[in-house]
């Protein structure tokens, strides 16, 4: 049987990716990370759209010639419709309409969070559903049952602040730099995790996290004491911060699972790269014999191999997408009841 050759195109944010397919099995990946934005300590959105203009189209040709593909070989498109930055989204989104257009082949539009969840599992050719998801992303921090592809219910999310954010924003206070979770990642394993007891949210009778309570709580920390003790502390400090973090998600996700009766989890999105919550969640799972899906470090932030995988699945289940789709800059998973 031929399998289909889809090229995956992701622009929802600051790294503009390309990918190619054959079935299930990735042939070649591109992800190009704007570094405009780091002299600002943020994404700049103006910016991120003008990257991708210039970087998406020598990102496509990269992968095709790196796979040792022709445009004319591939027979369908998947490209991010949302949630992300509008003019970044139209950037990708308009690209891949007009490929489609031109190669006369089918387009689907991906919702960028079932590609963060599915990233679990590229290259395979079963998707062990049902499973707990935890997505904890710069937008994101949900507790979701996946049921199967497209049928999920959202069991908590953040009230607040997404986890991946707290991180950005306590590296600000912290003076650290941008992009702030790997960077807190990294210096925490320098520190002592013990060595200040920030507070843990909760909320009784919900799943769902706040990190903006955190966050303050971090500011007055570190407004009491001196720029030398800051100094000379920020590993330690950082790592009582991440620790603070990892706790809540981590206790929170197993109990979760615990009370829907799920053998599986998922973890998902961007903070799913950080180390100490990788190391966390393999030893509580393994305490519980519940099996654990990390994605690989490659397909935890933003990636189009992802975005691409999610086309080879939705292709098995639905129609293609119209050419008219628009970009959804909030679009959100739909939950069933
Ligand atoms: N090792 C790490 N530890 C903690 N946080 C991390 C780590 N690596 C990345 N992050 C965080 O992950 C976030 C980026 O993840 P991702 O690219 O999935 O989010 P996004 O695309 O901005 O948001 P969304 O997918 O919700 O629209 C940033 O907030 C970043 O600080
Ligand atoms: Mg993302």
């Amino acid at each position: 049987m031929h399998e289909p050759v889809i090229l995956g195109i992701e622009t929802s944010c600051d790294e503009t990716a390309a990918a190619l397919f054959r079935g299930h099995e990735l042939l070649h990946h591109i992800t190009a990370t704007q570094l405009v934005h780091t002299a600002y300590g943020g994404v700049v959105p103006e910016y991120a759209s003008r990257e991708h203009n210039k970087l998406l189209g020598p990102v496509i040709k990269g992968v095709l010639e790196q796979a040792e593909f022709n445009l004319q070989d591939i027979d369908s498109i998947a490209v991010t419709q949302g949630p992300g930055l509008a003019g970044a989204l139209l950037v990708g989104l308009s690209y891949a309409k007009g490929l489609a257009l031109g190669l006369d082949i089918p387009l689907y539009g991906i919702n960028h969070i079932e590609g963060h969840i599915f990233a679990n599992f590229i290259g395979q050719s079963e998707l062990p559903t049902p499973f707990l998801c935890l997505l904890v992303s710069g937008g994101h921090t949900q507790l979701i049952h996946v049921e199967s592809i497209h049928t999920y219910k959202l069991i908590g999310q953040t009230r607040d602040d997404a986890a991946g954010e707290a991180f950005d924003k306590v590296a600000r206070l912290l003076g650290i730099g941008y992009p702030g979770g790997p960077l807190i990642d990294r210096i925490s394993r320098d520190g002592s995790r013990n060595f200040h007891h920030f507070p843990r949210s909760s909320f009784p009778e919900s799943y769902d996290f706040s990190f903006s309570g955190l966050k303050t709580n971090v500011l007055q920390y570190i407004r009491k004491q001196n720029a030398g003790f800051i100094h000379s502390h920020l590993p330690d400090i950082a790592a009582s911060f991440q620790e603070a973090v990892v706790d809540v998600l981590s206790k929170q996700t197993m109990q979760a699972a615990r009370d829907l009766g799920l053998d599986r989890i998922v973890l998902a999105g961007g903070v799913a790269a950080n180390s100490r919550l990788r190391e966390r969640m393999s030893e509580l799972t393994q305490d519980e014999s519940i099996e654990l899906f990390q994605p690989d470090l490659r397909y935890c932030t933003d990636n189009a191999a992802m975005i691409a995988f999610m086309g080879y699945w939705r292709a098995l289940v639905d129609e293609p997408d119209q050419l008219n789709i628009a970009a959804f800059p909030n679009l959100k998973l739909s939950f069933g009841v």
